[in-house]
């Protein structure tokens, strides 16, 4: 197994959010290549006389988890690396004994691992297979979409996770041209049937699409969010990380409901819905890696970083 070549985006921001300090318990959720876990176990410096770990780091790719064990060894029980999906966060961590955490982190998304491995199918060059799944254990690919979808459910994927207004178009071509085998082969297709008038390749929407699809990304988000919440103790911090707007308006709307008393309608004289809010929002704007940041590593370009600490 090789070394990582993930770069890990906003570690200060998050290191300092988050506040680790020894004794502390802790949750990285999305383990990647491990950069967070790592600053999140140096930042920590545990001592010998911990009884628990101090972090739990889980991520749903089962290469990524070897990776991020291999590097984590130095830190020896201090860390506790799970192959996991964080939908199931809160079974997890209460089976690991993470309840009543200090700090999680999130940061969402894809890998650079994940981008160069051809067999994995993210990158728009790869000759490998049309595959884009986080966790290779299951069975829906971004091939058995793109080669099985009806092309009316095609380009609604293509439309709402791609948010791309050509997604009729591309969704044709696709069903014309079927199957389709390789990434490469599709973002060629593609390429074709929308012509190259803008900076991006005409691919990245329908691949950002099809990877959403594959992974069941927003619905992951969606259900961990509250897991992650009511994991927390009171004054435990979460900050999360998102590259598209998508995700981070979940983020958003999730952490501005959570940080009221009541979420009734707004024409409501009385309140009926008894809702209290759990959480403190840390980040009125979401923070942006700095220009420092984004011309050392171009992937952080899109990252922003939304903070809350629970009530
Ligand atoms: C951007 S990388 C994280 C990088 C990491 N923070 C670092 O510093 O190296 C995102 C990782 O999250 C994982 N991931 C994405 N969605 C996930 C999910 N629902 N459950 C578990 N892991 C997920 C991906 O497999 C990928 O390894």
């Amino acid at each position: 197994m090789t070394a990582t070549q993930h770069v890990s985006v906003m570690t200060n921001e998050v290191i300092e959010l988050i506040g680790p300090t020894a004794g502390g318990r802790y949750i990285d959720a999305t383990a990647g290549g491990g950069g967070h876990s790592e600053a999140l176990l140096s930042a920590i410096s545990p001592t010998g006389d911990d009884v628990l770990p101090s972090l739990l780091s889980l991520d749903a790719d089962h290469k990524a988890v070897e990776r991020v064990r291999t590097r984590l060894e130095p830190f020896g029980d201090h860390v506790v690396v799970v192959h996991s999906n964080f939908r199931d966060l809160q079974a997890v961590a209460v089976a690991q004994q993470f309840t009543q955490v200090d700090g999680i982190v999130f940061d969402l998304g894809f890998s650079s691992d994940q981008l160069h491995d051809v067999e994995r199918g993210f990158s728009m060059t790869a000759s490998g297979s049309l595959d884009m799944r986080f966790d290779t254990s299951q069975s829906v690919t971004a091939a058995s979409l793109i080669n099985n979808l009806d092309e009316k459910d095609l380009a609604d994927v293509i439309y709402e996770y791609g948010e791309e207004r050509k997604s009729r178009r591309i969704a044709r071509s696709i069903v014309n041209h079927r199957p389709i085998d390789t990434a490469q082969e599709l973002a060629d297709l593609i390429a074709r049937s929308v012509g190259r008038r803008e900076k991006i390749h005409p691919a990245t929407r329908t691949f950002q699409a099809l990877r959403i699809a594959v992974n069941r990304e927003l619905d992951s988000l969606s259900e961990v969010l509250p897991q992650a919440v009511s994991l927390l103790r009171p004054g435990g911090r979460l900050v999360v990380i998102s590259f598209h707007s998508l995700e981070d308006r979940i983020v958003k709307q999730f952490l501005q409901t959570e940080a009221r008393d009541c979420i009734c309608p707004p024409e409501t004289l009385i309140c009926q819905c008894g809702h209290k809010a759990s959480v403190r929002i840390l980040t009125r704007r979401p923070l942006q890696p700095s220009v420092g940041e984004v011309a050392t590593n171009s992937r952080s370009r899109s990252a922003k970083l939304r903070a809350a600490e629970k009530l």
